[in-house]
């Protein structure tokens, strides 16, 4: 079992402690998807104010729904649509406000108000997956 309660006091302490419980439990385990797993539930169990948190890989080119926590989402996305394909065609982070003032955004949850999406990139600069972060709270990410 592990224990991984993150109660920081400040936020900044928050996201070391998340990063070191990430490094942690990933550490000497090569499979993707299980780690992505973890990463999810960390990250759902750490942040506040999330309704989804979850990877989309990129398989053959085109975004697949990966390990998640939340309610059931889309679970294809081509580059270029919606946040994460925007995140992922041009490998830049996404962070938005108001989602229903981005053009395209996906609404697999009525409930998301703002969004982060982080591009994964690999040693090669290849597009591995993007991480997505969902909040019912309009600006949530700073
Ligand atoms: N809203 C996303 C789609 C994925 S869900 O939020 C889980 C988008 O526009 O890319």
């Amino acid at each position: 079992m592990y224990e991984f309660k993150i109660e920081a006091a400040d936020t900044e302490t928050m996201y070391d402690d998340l990063t070191s419980a990430l490094a942690g439990i990933v550490a000497g385990e090569p499979d993707a998807i299980a780690n992505m797993a973890n990463a999810a539930a960390l990250i759902w169990e750490t942040l506040p104010d999330l309704n989804w948190a979850g990877f989309y890989r990129n398989v053959g080119g085109e975004l697949v729904l990966g390990p998640f926590q939340g309610r059931p989402a889309c679970i294809r996305i081509p580059f270029g649509q919606g946040v994460c394909g925007a995140a992922a065609a041009t490998l830049e982070v996404q962070r938005v406000h108001d989602v229903n003032a981005f053009p395209g955004h996906i609404a697999c949850d009525a409930a998301s108000a703002s969004e982060l999406v982080v591009p994964i990139v690999g040693a090669d600069g290849a597009l591995i997956a993007v991480l997505d972060l969902d909040s019912p709270t309009p600006a949530r990410f700073d």
